[in-house]
């Protein structure tokens, strides 16, 4: 132990006690305080309370070894010497000192271990030399130290004042450095650095490092703030926002109401790209004030996606012995349909689905078109909807409007999806003949998308703008004429053609369905009302003149209604309609079909017509007038019959000297053709074979037989070609009491559709030339009949 002289320059001690210090360091002229805990490290501040109250501070390598060795070298050679300025002895009994940094100190040996270490040592002499260098090094560090002390905002700004005044380079560095932030290793290094310069050069090394990370880590934090503050914002904006819906009181209507809508969408099982979309939507939806047009816009739309039938299918019915019997029970005759329904649905049960052809049921009005799709969708047991084209212009009218329009809907098809509510209705697509198209677009370019079953799978509406899949759909389509079905269309369909109907089987279809349903719908039974079929025919043909039998139902709801009105004033019962009572009932007949001449007449010929509303006889009117060879047609005839008739003209001249035809006829007379019922237009080629006849009749003076009525296209050569319409004319020859029509042998094939029970009664001649054709209608020349010369 050294004795108390020892003890004033304490300088001049050779030996202190050590006091390692765990992850601090203090600095010469430094004032801090810190606790001691170690048995040993009380007793080194104990022996230094004894004497003169010094003792050397060095740090220990790593701070949580807690008995550390010189040897291995756990304490740092170089450390401060200090003056214990107080202690206090807390209740735990740790202790807390205060001390101050004298100087810098050089460990030079271990002179004692225990009960505390006691070390030799040598001060290390401070320069303070200044020169233009530290100079420069003084004013840098202290303006990086100035942008530090900004950045950290750790270190209270009186520091920076203390520290400007200093004038000495290596006691500025020593302050600064104790106030800095550093790592403990960092902090020895310029402790162990002992010119001034080299202290500087270190610390500004670290304070521009320091800043470097206190930069970023200003910017970290700059970062997470103004994030912080949007979310912030958007919260507090969202919560006044639904204080203030709250307050208008629809803000729980309208978070229920989206709600309502997921746990919708989340039930529907909808395909993947549509349930991405409807539940962006919703989420649009969510986040607009709830009055907004656009809001009202979005609903719309969600409510479309909500409702179509995305998957939901009816079960088919694909037993063809049922569904014949449903087609029977629905309308008399129309075989040929009915045939080819079964023959689908039976390949159909032997794949196991519907899909195929598109059937275009094409015929006049009124025979069961429309009626007959329903038919079929009963038979199959799916939903039907109907869409009739007639009008549609527009190609939005089918595939809708984008959304971007005010009051834009999904078009047509989607609309019928809708009302179906399955995805595979039958849907019949009514007059698709009567469709057109304008500067808006054609819609028959976008029903080609839908009839095409290659494509139909992802029909591309532009409202709902996700595709919707067509392909379960059954597609019946319905006109009245070829002509106005566009040609891409027709090549997609099956066609099916429905001719009119002849009298026997108007007969039947008023007998089985016509009067059952009007007896029914007038509250009557089938026996309270007795209609005989005389009268049914006169019904059928003084009354109506039609292919199918639409006038005919509503002649016979007349009778119906009449009936009904009889017996509730007379109550007698049954009502029995005779041919007056008809009369009575609907008033005096309004048609009369042409019928066969009385007798044979020169000049004159029956040809035979097809119409809108079935066939008809055409009388056909030649006489020779004063004149120079011309030729005159009058009746309203078109182009095509215009030509026709001169084409028969040229071919009789032709043949004039064969014929036994005076050959300068033409120098003395003018040939007048005319069509009798001049106000009702007429055209086509038909009339062609039957007007060559009235000329040669009218040049030869041998009459033309009258119960012979023809039909068929002249050629310049005499050869007799096809015409159209045969059923229907051969129907209107049997009614008008024809016994013999001559048509063209190429129409044989047609003689098929026509009722046996027709074709029995009539002789039907099929003829190649004009020769054929005059053997058959001309009689010989009549007694006293003046020829021409
Ligand atoms: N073969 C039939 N059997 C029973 N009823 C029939 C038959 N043909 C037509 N009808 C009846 O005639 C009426 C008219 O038929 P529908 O409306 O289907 O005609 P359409 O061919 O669609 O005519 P349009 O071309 O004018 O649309 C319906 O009440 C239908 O039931
Ligand atoms: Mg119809």
């Amino acid at each position: 132990m050294s004795n108390s002289g020892e003890l004033k320059t304490d300088v001049m001690r050779e030996t202190l006690p050590l006091l390692p210090l765990r992850g601090l360091i203090i600095f010469p002229y430094m004032v801090s305080p810190f606790e001691v805990a170690r048995d040993k490290s009380i007793s080194a501040l104990e022996e230094a309370m004894l004497y003169d109250r010094l003792i050397i501070l060095s740090s220990q390598r790593q701070a949580k070894v807690y008995e550390p060795y010189p040897e291995p070298g756990d304490i740092y050679e170089v450390g401060t010497m200090a003056e214990i300025k107080q202690l206090l002895k807390l209740p735990d009994g740790t202790i807390r000192v205060l001390v101050e940094g004298r100087c810098r100190v050089n460990i030079n040996c271990y002179q004692q271990t225990e009960p505390h270490y006691r070390v030799k040592f040598d001060v290390i002499a401070e320069c303070s030399e200044k020169n233009v260098e530290t100079e420069a090094l003084m004013r840098s560090t202290l303006y990086q130290f100035e942008q530090y002390i900004k950045l950290s905002k750790k270190i209270p700004p009186e520091v920076m004042t203390s520290v400007n005044n200093l004038e000495d380079p290596g006691r500025m560095a020593d302050i600064i450095t104790s106030n800095l932030n550093l790592k403990l290793e960092e902090k020895q290094e310029i402790l162990e650095a002992v010119h001034p310069r080299e202290r500087l050069e270190k610390l500004c090394s670290f304070l521009v490092k320091e800043i470097d990370i206190l930069e970023m880590e200003r910017k970290i934090h700059l970062r997470v703030r103004k994030q912080m503050e949007k979310t912030q914002k958007e919260y507090y904006l969202r919560e006044q926002m639904k204080a203030i819906q709250k307050e208008l009181g629809d803000q729980d209507d309208r978070t229920a109401e989206v709600e309502e809508l997921r746990n919708k969408l989340a039930q529907l099982n909808l395909p993947e790209e549509v349930e991405e979309k409807a539940l962006k939507e919703i989420d649009r939806l969510a986040k607009m004030p709830p009055m907004s047009a656009e809001a009202v816009v979005v609903r719309n739309y969600i409510d479309w996606i909500l409702v179509l039938p995305w998957s939901k299918l009816t079960e088919d019915r694909l037993d063809v012995t049922t569904a014949e019997q449903i087609l029977n029970e629905d309308h008399y005759g129309l075989e040929k349909v009915k045939e080819r329904i079964l023959e689908y649905l039976a390949v159909c049960q032997l794949t196991k689905q519907l899909k195929g052809p598109i059937l275009c049921l094409i015929g006049p009005p009124g025979v069961g078109k429309t009626s007959l799709a329903k038919s079929v969708a009963r038979a199959i047991n799916r939903k039907f909807v109907r869409f009739s084209l007639g009008g549609v212009r527009d190609e939005a009218e089918i595939r809708g409007h984008r959304r971007t329009y005010v009051g834009a809907m999904p078009g047509k098809i989607i609309q019928i999806m809708k009302q179906a509510a399955t995805k595979n209705p039958v849907i019949l697509l009514d007059e698709i003949d009567k469709m057109s198209a304008d500067f808006r677009g054609d819609p028959a370019s976008a029903l080609l998308e839908v009839l095409d079953p290659e494509q139909n799978c992802a029909f591309g509406d532009h409202y709902l703008e996700v595709t919707f899949d067509l392909s379960k759909v059954l597609f019946i389509t319905t006109a009245n004429t070829y002509q106005g079905i566009p040609r891409p269309l027709l090549d997609r369909m099956e066609v099916i053609n429905i001719s009119g109907y002849t009298e026997e089987e108007k007969l039947e279809i008023a007998k089985r369905h016509l009067l059952p349903k009007q007896t029914k719908d007038h509250g009557m039974t089938m026996d309270e009302l007795i209609i005989p079929d005389l009268v049914l025919r006169q019904v059928i043909n003084g009354y109506t003149r039609e292919s199918g039998v639409r006038s005919l139902e509503r002649q016979l709801a007349g009778v119906c209604r009449k009936a009904a009105r009889e017996i509730v004033q007379t109550s007698k019962k049954p009502i029995r309609v005779t041919k007056t009572t008809l009369h009575k009932f609907l008033g005096t007949e309004k048609y009369h079909y042409n019928v066969a001449e009385e007798q044979d007449q020169i000049g004159l010929a029956t040809g035979l017509a097809w119409t809108e509303v079935g066939g008809d006889i055409l009388t056909i009117e030649v006489t020779l007038v004063k004149g120079k060879g011309q030729l005159i047609l009058t009746g309203k005839l078109g182009e095509v019959m215009r030509e026709s008739a001169q084409a028969a003209y040229s071919y009789i001249r032709s043949r004039a000297s064969e014929l036994g035809i005076n050959e300068d006829f033409t120098e003395h007379y003018d040939l007048h053709v005319h069509v009798p019922e001049g106000a009702i237009p007429k055209d086509g080629p038909s009339a062609g074979i039957t007007i060559a006849t009235a000329i040669v009749s009218a040049l030869t003076n041998r009459p033309v037989r009258k119960d012979v009525a023809m039909t068929g296209e002249i050629t310049l050569r005499g050869r007799v070609l096809p015409i159209g319409g045969l059923k229907e004319k051969v129907l209107a020859a049997y009614r008008g009491g024809i016994k013999k029509v001559i048509a063209p042998r190429e129409n044989q094939k047609d003689l098929e559709e026509i009722p046996a029970n027709i074709t029995r009664k009539l002789d039907i001649e099929l003829v190649e030339s004009m020769d054929d054709v005059w053997r058959q209608a001309l009689a010989p020349i009549s007694e006293g009949a003046s020829t021409l010369n």
